[in-house]
């Protein structure tokens, strides 16, 4: 039971990767059209918060009933969590109120979405492949 509740989990984890990894696409979209990017922006927050949530509701029932303890793997796992929501909304706001009309702005707020999936992208990465060195005993923090 516990083991199919971790393959979700990480199943979740790689389909959040590859939508990162697609959401590097966002924008370019509409980039003569100021509302195309903040609208794909919004659409590209809300899927990226579902994610997110189902992930985090994965891994605490995963937590409770696999008995894990609080390990330091596992708090690694909710403070990059922790950012990477922080980060998600905190760019999100930009784009909201951000005045996109404004070219400079709009170029801005463009180089800044690509540069912020860049580091998600290398949290949910680093996450991943510190798991698998755990798993094969390369590295230890329980
Ligand atoms: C509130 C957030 C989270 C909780 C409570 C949580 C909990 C857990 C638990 C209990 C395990 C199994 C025990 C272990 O291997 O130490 C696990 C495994 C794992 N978690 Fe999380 N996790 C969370 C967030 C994340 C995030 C944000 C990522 C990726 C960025 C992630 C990636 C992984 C990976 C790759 C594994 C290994 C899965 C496997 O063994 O197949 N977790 N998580």
């Amino acid at each position: 039971m516990v083991e199919q509740i971790l393959l979700s989990h990480s199943l979740l984890v790689k389909v959040f990767l590859g939508f990162l990894v697609g959401g590097l696409l966002i924008p370019f979209v509409g980039t003569k059209n100021p509302g195309g990017f903040r609208k794909a922006s919004f659409i590209y927050t809300m899927i990226f918060q579902a994610l997110i949530a189902m992930i985090a509701f994965v891994g605490i029932v995963a937590l409770v009933m696999g008995e894990f303890g609080m390990t330091l793997s596992i708090i690694l796992m909710i403070v990059i969590w922790v950012a990477m929501m922080y980060i998600e909304i905190r760019k999100y706001k930009l784009i909201k109120t951000g005045n996109l009309k404004n070219e400079q702005t709009n170029k801005l707020l463009r180089g800044a979405f690509l540069k912020i999936s860049a580091v998600q992208i290398l949290l949910v990465v680093f996450m991943v492949v510190f798991k698998i060195m755990e798993v094969k005993g390369v590295i230890s923090l329980s």
